[in-house]
């Protein structure tokens, strides 16, 4: 499998020509297939719809751009921190993605144009993991020692 990066820049195009609706489908496919992530998101989406519709054309359309895409994905990694993302939600938000392109772009969505978002996807959810996991790596933490602390009063 490789990714044929022509591909993913023009559904990243037809993505961004349909507008935030892709988003809407994404966050209703998602929501029907995993309840159990709808918690994690507000009451009120309209924000968090144009954000991710953003993010997705901003990673296909720089998927041939490592050095803006990979510091992209791994802040975007280490911000997901706060929302209590786990790696075991990387394929709910893969899945819904992948049948959310399919079904825009019909017959535009062939093989190999699943292949290429198959291994896009896997590369970028990845980096945002990694980055993750290093921001929270134990050997990151400081430990306290006495001047830390007020001085002791006896
Ligand atoms: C590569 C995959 C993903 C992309 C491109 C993506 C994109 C984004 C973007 C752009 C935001 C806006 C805020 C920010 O930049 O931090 C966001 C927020 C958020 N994402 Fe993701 N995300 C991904 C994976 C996930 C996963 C796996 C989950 C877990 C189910 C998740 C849950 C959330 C939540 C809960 C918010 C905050 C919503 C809010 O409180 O407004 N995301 N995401």
């Amino acid at each position: 499998m490789s990714i044929n990066i022509d591909l993913i820049k023009q559904s990243g195009k037809a993505v961004e020509d349909l507008g935030v609706q892709v988003a809407q489908h994404f966050y209703d496919t998602m929501f029907s297939h995993y309840p159990e992530v709808r918690k994690m998101f507000p009451g009120d989406m309209t924000q968090q719809r144009v954000r991710l519709f953003n993010s997705v054309i901003q990673i296909a359309s720089n998927i041939d751009n490592t050095e803006m895409l990979v510091p992209y994905l791994k802040e975007l990694g280490v911000g997901h921190i706060q929302y209590d993302t786990r790696p075991e939600h990387y394929p709910i938000v893969g899945k819904s993605l992948l049948l959310t392109l399919k079904h825009f772009l019909g017959p535009a969505w062939t093989a190999e144009m699943a292949e290429s978002w198959i291994e896009a996807y896997n590369l970028a959810a990845t980096v945002c993991i990694q980055a993750a996991a290093e921001a929270m790596a134990p050997g990151r933490y400081v430990p306290l020692i006495l001047d830390d602390v007020p001085p002791a009063t006896a």
